[in-house]
């Protein structure tokens, strides 16, 4: 990728540029919380998106996307918002640098991905957080925080793509370590890397290729249940800032005020902020068959109780456990894309063959199958 990335710019721009990169993300456990103030347990992967970068003297941004063999050139001004979905990422990264005092000037492009697209592993977190360290390298003398980094994604994500998402991406791609998975407390800002090597276990994705249309405004309309039901739990409650502070019971004690729909997302999102923690402790006692358990509890939550699953997802997480997968989850924002699986290595192989077999006979196309290794995000090359 690295020498394409590289000939590209140089036949468009004449010379060399600087290469930055950075990772897409898996979630171990703690999903749909991290907007609600809770846990996530994320880690940067070995998919990711790289660039070839190189300031122009010029007010002007010239990028180009190796993938969709297309150029597109902007200012940085409010009014210059590119009309390619994929240039918006920039753009938007640019713009929200300048919001918070940081500088931007001109610069050239060049950039590819190996992040499937749509399969919920955060394609759009890596472009984000790839920009944003080059930016803060190119023209800040990497004076903007790390974590400010990941908010400059997030609200690209916000103001500019329609997406009202939450930091875990975007925080995974900026702080991912080789072999550790992050947990972080989404509202506090406080985390703790946890090496991740579990011994005589996999973990890989099965990628139902599915993509629901629709997928970001039924992501909004999840937030929206969860922050009706914080508002009316707070009323008893003063000190429930976000959904994750409040107890089960109190929830219980709106249950009439909230419509039925509300409080089941309510239900999920209590549930997965404790098990988040329950899963941490079970890895401190390398006790993985724990660890699975809660994955095959949060697919009910997110299925069931959430809804952002479907039948192709449904079908992957139903086979895993009548094949004794330790643990099996639709991962990511859901509505299509990946079940992320722990497998005992000696299940590995039959597993994956029947997966792709039944999947591709049922579904009448073949899933993808990913196996992911935990590394670094976003850097310098
Ligand atoms: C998407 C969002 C994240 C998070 C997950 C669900 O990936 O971008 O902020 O909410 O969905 O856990």
């Amino acid at each position: 990728m690295k020498a394409k990335i590289q000939e590209k710019f140089e036949s468009l721009f004449g010379e060399e540029g600087i290469l930055y990169a950075s990772a897409g993300r898996i979630n171990l456990i703690g999903e749909h919380t991290d907007y609600n103030g809770g846990y996530v347990f994320p880690g940067a992967i070995n998919f990711g998106i790289m660039t070839a970068i190189k300031p122009n003297g010029t007010d002007k941004v010239k990028v180009y996307s190796l993938d969709f063999d297309q150029v597109s050139e902007f200012g940085l001004k409010e009014e210059d918002k590119p009309k390619e979905a994929w240039a918006c990422y920039v753009f938007g990264v640019c713009r929200e640098t300048i919001k918070r005092g940081g500088k931007v000037e001109g610069f050239n492009a060049v950039f590819a991905g190996d992040v499937p697209l749509g399969a919920g592993l955060s394609s759009s977190a890596a472009l984000e957080s790839t920009f944003a360290f080059a930016i803060n390298d190119l023209f800040n003398d990497n004076k903007i925080e790390k974590f400010e980094l990941a908010k400059i994604g997030q609200s690209t994500e916000h103001n500019y793509c329609g997406v009202k998402c939450g930091i875990m991406d975007q925080f995974a791609s900026i702080f991912g370590k080789e072999g550790s998975l992050i947990r972080l407390n989404c509202k506090t800002g406080e985390y703790k890397y946890f090496p991740f090597h579990p011994k005589g276990y996999k973990l890989v994705l099965i990628d139902s290729c599915v993509k629901h249309e629709l997928a970001s405004s039924a992501y909004n309309k999840r937030r929206e249940s969860c922050e009706r039901a914080a508002a009316a739990i707070r009323k008893n409650h003063p000190e429930v800032e976000f959904l994750s502070d409040a107890k089960r019971l109190w929830l219980d004690e709106v249950r009439s005020e909230i419509t039925e729909e509300d409080f089941l997302r309510a239900e999920y999102v209590i549930g997965e902020v404790q098990r988040v923690l329950d899963v941490c402790d079970a890895l401190e006692r390398d006790d993985y068959e724990t660890v699975g358990e809660m994955m095959y509890q949060t697919h009910f939550g997110l299925s069931r109780l959430y809804e952002v699953s479907c039948e192709e997802l449904d079908f992957l997480n139903k086979l895993a456990r009548k094949m004794d997968v330790s643990g099996s989850r639709v991962m990511g924002g859901g509505f299509g894309g990946c079940t992320i699986n722990l497998v005992k290595e000696e299940l590995y192989d039959n597993f994956i063959k029947a997966a792709v077999e039944k999947f591709t006979q049922k579904f009448g196309h073949a899933p993808k199958v990913y196996d992911v290794v935990i590394s670094d995000g976003a850097r310098k090359l």
